[in-house]
């Protein structure tokens, strides 16, 4: 599924086509409050199977009270795959169903970092297969990385305690900065 060297892939056009095949999107959503070398994982291999990756912040997650507003995990998103040319960051408001229909994606792209995941993550891939029509493809996460969440960051970083190997440098410093207050 990758893109043939040399192939020029336009982003954002509708069904967009390289050589007479449609392209393929990723689509990876998240909360990414903030983002980890987890989800870095997973969006960097799922950039080497597939033409576009669209990373989704959902804004209405159910998550009360995020450490960091949309704007501040957006732009640490940019940052960190800024070495990875078909990744593109967009934040969203309702259903992903719908963010998913509205962008043509090939598929709904979801790391999987427990056998605990696995009966939320199957629940919303057959409810988004429903409402939508795309399917999710779950992508096991790297065992350096299957213990690590989030929240999990969160907390460490609240009680000082060093997460620079589970997260980038850039989000690492912002943690300081916000628990430094
Ligand atoms: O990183 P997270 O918090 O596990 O991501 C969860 C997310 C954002 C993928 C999920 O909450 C979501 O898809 N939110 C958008 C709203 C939606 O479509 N909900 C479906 C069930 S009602």
């Amino acid at each position: 599924m990758a893109c043939p060297p040399g192939a020029a892939v336009a982003w954002g056009s509708r069904s967009p086509a390289v050589k007479g095949r449609q392209v393929s999107i990723a689509l990876i959503p998240g909360s990414f409050d903030p983002v980890t070398n987890g989800h870095l994982d997973i969006v960097e291999r799922t950039a080497r199977k597939f033409d576009q990756v669209l990373v989704a912040l959902a804004t209405n997650s159910r998550k009360a009270a995020p450490l960091f507003s949309v704007e501040e995990r957006v732009a640490m998103l940019r940052q960190v795959v800024a070495h990875l040319p078909n990744v593109r960051i967009r934040s969203f408001k309702g259903l992903l169903a719908d963010f998913a229909v509205e962008h043509s994606v090939t598929a709904i792209v979801k790391g999987l970092r427990a056998v605990s995941d696995f009966d939320y993550e199957l629940q919303m891939a057959q409810l988004n297969l429903r409402l939508s029509g795309v399917d999710t493809l779950f992508m096991p996460t790297a065992p350096d990385h299957s213990f690590l969440s989030a929240t999990l960051v969160r907390e460490v970083a609240s009680y000082g305690g060093d997460v620079s190997s589970m997260v980038p440098p850039i989000v690492a410093q912002r943690l300081k900065e916000r628990f430094a207050r």
